[in-house]
């Protein structure tokens, strides 16, 4: 049995399990994956400065967030079709995160229905009340695509509303779906017995017109992206957005200071630094060399989280001495559910986890707000000043 050490770990393991079809389009970026990559390697531009004789016997790494406190800043990523990865797919991610107190994206794109992944943490939420451990508030956040037809868009919501979502992510860097190659030459389809919950009518009608052959290949899922996302999508319609729900709401895929201040003028109730995994557009500035630029444009009036090529505790501690309130894992949470469900989950975050925890103690940090910009420095082999 293979010892598991990190989180790269976890993910070879969870290759050996997935098929090609299912493997190639977790694992891909767009184009030639330029951006995929430099997500993760741009990490290591990045030095940690750390400070000494500062009494780290005790490091507490809760956060507050949009009025729920949570365990640590490092939550799970909206990432379409589960149960490709396990069986349980969703449900395993959203317990997971629930016994770890954290909040979870939860796609659009879901194979599980939101009254199922409501139903499957009540038990857990209940078990916390009997154990008088309601300290922490783990949370499901919905990943909205904004549809062409509105009235669609906000039943959506409302069946969010109704399943105990706490918060709205509006993903805006998908206007159109990216180029990834290797789902193209696999003519990647989803599994036959597996379906989009919140698309059920869509494929319905083009299994249809197929003379009922039941297939999710990729150029169904470009259509379901193209009938439902409206392309002409602007600022103006987030503002509509905004106006149709109490639940906060956050705009996912800002890599620009320019659109980081719009965010703010337009009433939106946080920012996710994101380049979908590098799977949109090929080439996007890696998250964490735009995240300290959105930081310093927003200037604390919103919280700005990112997410995109986090792999370690250093990593973490990176992004929230640039200026992040927490993290998201995307692909990491996949190989998590495909190695083991959702122990498999559990494991991948209790070793981020205790990563960061140990990032905070050597580099002199005993609680979160410790975490400043004074921590951190570019590597003087790449130079150029932050
Ligand atoms: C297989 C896969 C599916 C994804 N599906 C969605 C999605 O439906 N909606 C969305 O906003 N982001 C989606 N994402 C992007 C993630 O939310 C997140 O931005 C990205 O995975 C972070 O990068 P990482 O995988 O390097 O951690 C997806 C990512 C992957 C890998």
């Amino acid at each position: 049995m293979t010892k598991i050490a990190s989180l790269d770990d976890i993910e070879r393991l969870a290759h050996q399990k997935l098929d090609k079809n299912a493997l190639d389009y977790y694992s891909s970026g767009a184009q030639d994956e330029l951006t995929l990559r430099d997500n993760i390697r741009a990490f290591d531009r990045y030095q940690i400065r750390p400070r000494v004789l500062r009494d780290v016997s005790c490091v507490n790494t809760d956060v507050k967030l949009f009025g729920n406190k949570f365990a640590s800043p490092i939550f799970i990523a909206p990432a379409a079709m589960q149960k490709m990865a396990h069986p349980e797919g969703e449900k395993a991610t959203v317990r997971a995160a629930f016994r770890k107190n954290i909040a979870v994206g939860i796609s659009t794109m879901t194979t599980t229905g939101f009254d199922e992944l409501w139903e499957t943490v009540q038990p857990i939420l209940n078990e916390k009340k009997t154990q008088a451990e309601e300290i922490y508030n783990p949370t499901l956040w919905f990943q909205l695509y904004v549809y062409k037809d509105r009235a669609r868009s906000l039943d959506i919501i409302r069946k969010a509303e109704r399943n105990g979502f706490t918060a709205v992510v509006v993903t805006v860097d998908t206007p159109v779906l990216g180029r990834r190659l290797a789902d193209i030459k696999n003519e990647f389809a989803l599994p036959p017995h597996l379906s989009l919950a919140n698309f059920t009518d869509i494929l319905e009608s083009e299994s249809d017109a197929n003379g009922g052959v039941k297939s999710t290949n990729i150029s169904m899922i470009a259509k379901c992206i193209t009938q439902a996302v409206d392309p002409s999508l602007t600022w103006e319609d987030m503002k509509w957005l905004k106006r149709q729900t109490k639940l906060p709401v956050l705009v996912k895929g800002v890599l620009t200071a320019q659109d980081a201040v719009l965010a703010v003028e337009h009433g939106m109730d946080g920012i996710v630094v994101s380049n979908h995994g590098g799977r949109q557009l090929d080439t996007a500035p890696a998250t964490i060399d735009a995240l300290a630029e959105v930081a310093e444009a927003v200037n604390g009036r919103i919280p700005v989280l990112m997410d995109g090529g986090v792999r370690r505790g250093t990593d973490v501690f990176k992004a929230l001495a640039l200026g992040a309130k927490g993290v998201f894992l995307g692909r990491p949470n996949l190989w998590g559910l495909a190695y083991n469900g959702e122990e498999g989950v559990c494991t991948m975050l209790d070793l981020i986890n205790e990563e960061f925890r140990l990032a905070m103690a050597l580099a002199g940090c005993t609680k979160i707000s410790d975490i400043n910009k004074t921590f951190i420095q570019r590597s003087p082999t790449y130079s150029a000043k932050l």
